[in-house]
């Protein structure tokens, strides 16, 4: 591992202890110092040794977003999930409970689910033929008379995962035993999951539509909250988009992220979870929003029984943002608009990401089949959005192998941002205030550092 170290100023050599080096693992101070306030080095997204220490202090010690309980909606419904580097199945057992479940046999190790979807009783291991239910207990194991008499199938059931939780059904597990609950975990976000699911009148979803996958070459964490790149990355969308509003072909005119006018913020949640917080741009834009939405079969229904169980204020922004929270959770979940996103470390230049189309239950197929069709407009394979922001995500990577001057700036935004009563650090729209959000939290995981639950520690910076 250490030949794929990358020498960095400050940070230069392997094994020799120099800059806090020691046998090629950086030392907690080394890794405190490549996050300033304003900027982070350029190697914590491209040195393979760093990626190692990632998945280790991260991705299998914290809450890792694994699935919806809507997919596994049937006893026997399995889905195939990874938690860092480690392979589980997200199932549902006959006996109606949902477990998280290492993908190993705990013969020799084999995966013993190798289809990435599907419906079993029972999960049969290719490699010698041991048969685990699907709950997890070892059924039977081939030609049992080989074993001794001390050996108990019992006793090797598959293993779960350390812990698992799930927040109104969005499931989370972690390999560490102890930690903060997902509760605490999930921090100020958690109201941000609630604007998803309450968007439905039976406050309910179902991911039950498919999904589709990319690949880019280039590091998890630039899969961030950014409101600074839409103008340059989506250029010919943002143009389209125009071109139908100057056209009167139904869509308003998109406000100037720059321009300091439209109410749109950032907003750092905690525990590393940010948003771009478009809740009062777009209830702007409600009486049109919602005048296009009576046009669609079952949307006056849909607003009628919004407005009956909600306060005209709660019915009025889940309808106006539609679902949408626009918010990151660390360190592999984002919900935007609508589609839940997996994102799965696979190497430190390597990142696939898997999108989720979320239906909302008790509303008309209309509407639902609208919210897919606008999720394959930009984030489908061949969609105006989700291919260039991964093109930028490569050219992002591929510049920061150029390091001779090896920080990346971070900063916008840091002299206006403030703390808002909840809490929160609110910063415009094009702020940077995900990015510091994520590096933050990055910090507190990677160096040991207890995660903070409370708002004064998170202002008081790095
Ligand atoms: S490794 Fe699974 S049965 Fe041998
Ligand atoms: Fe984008």
């Amino acid at each position: 591992m250490a030949n794929g170290a990358i020498a960095m100023n400050g940070f230069t050599g392997l094994d020799g202890g120099v800059g806090g080096v020691l046998n090629g693992r950086y030392s907690e101070e080394a890794l405190n110092a490549m996050v300033e306030r304003g900027r982070v080095h350029s190697a914590v997204y491209t040195d393979p040794v760093i990626f190692e220490i990632e998945l280790e202090r991260i991705f299998h010690r914290t809450w890792i977003y694994i699935g919806h309980a809507s997919e596994v909606a049937n006893a026997g419904d399995f889905r195939l999930r990874n938690i860092g580097r480690q392979p589980v199945i997200l199932v549902r057992g006959n006996d109606g409970v949902v477990r998280v479940l290492m993908n190993r046999c705990r013969h020799r190790g084999a995966v013993v689910c190798e289809v990435e979807a599907g419906r079993e009783k029972v999960f049969r291991c290719w490699f010698h033929g041991w048969t685990y239910d699907n709950t997890g207990r070892l059924l039977s194991v081939t030609a049992p008379e080989g074993y001794g008499e001390d050996f108990s199938v019992e006793e090797h059931s598959l293993t779960p995962a350390p812990r698992v939780e799930s927040y109104r059904d969005f499931i989370f597990a972690s390999l560490a035993s102890d930690g903060p609950s997902l509760r605490e975990h999930l921090a100020l976000a958690a109201p941000m999951i609630d604007l998803m699911i309450d968007a439905s009148p039976e406050r309910q979803i179902e991911v039950d539509a498919g999904a589709h996958k990319t690949i880019y070459k280039g590091n998890w964490k630039l899969v961030g909250m950014d409101g600074y790149h839409p103008n340059f990355v989506h250029a010919s969308v943002v143009a389209m988009w125009q071109r139908k509003a100057d056209a009167g072909m139904g869509a308003t005119h998109r406000s100037d992220p720059f321009d300091g006018k439209a109410p749109t913020y950032t907003r750092d949640l905690g525990n590393g979870h940010a948003m771009l917080d478009l809740r009062a741009h777009r209830l702007l834009h409600y009486p049109q929003y919602s005048k296009f939405l009576a046009g669609v079969p079952g949307g006056k229904e849909y607003m009628d029984a919004m407005f009956a169980r909600d306060s005209e204020e709660r019915a009025r922004l889940l309808l106006a943002i539609a679902g949408d929270p626009h918010t990151g959770i660390f360190p592999n979940m984002q919900i935007i608009h609508n589609q839940i996103r997996i994102i799965n470390p696979l190497a430190v230049g390597e990142t696939e990401v898997v999108m989720f189309p979320v239906l909302l239950k008790g509303v008309s197929p209309q509407i639902n089949a609208l919210r897919l069709r606008q999720h394959e407009s930009f984030y489908g394979p061949a969609a105006s959005g989700s291919p260039d922001d991964a093109e930028i995500f490569e050219r992002a990577q591929r510049g920061m192998m150029a390091q001779v001057n090896p920080w990346i700036d971070i900063s916008r935004g840091l002299a206006r941002e403030t703390v808002d009563s909840d809490g929160a650090i609110v910063g415009n729209v094009t702020d940077e205030v995900p990015q510091r959000a994520q590096m933050r939290q990055w910090v507190r995981l990677m160096t040991g550092a207890e995660s903070s639950k409370s708002a004064a520690a998170r202002a008081s910076g790095y």
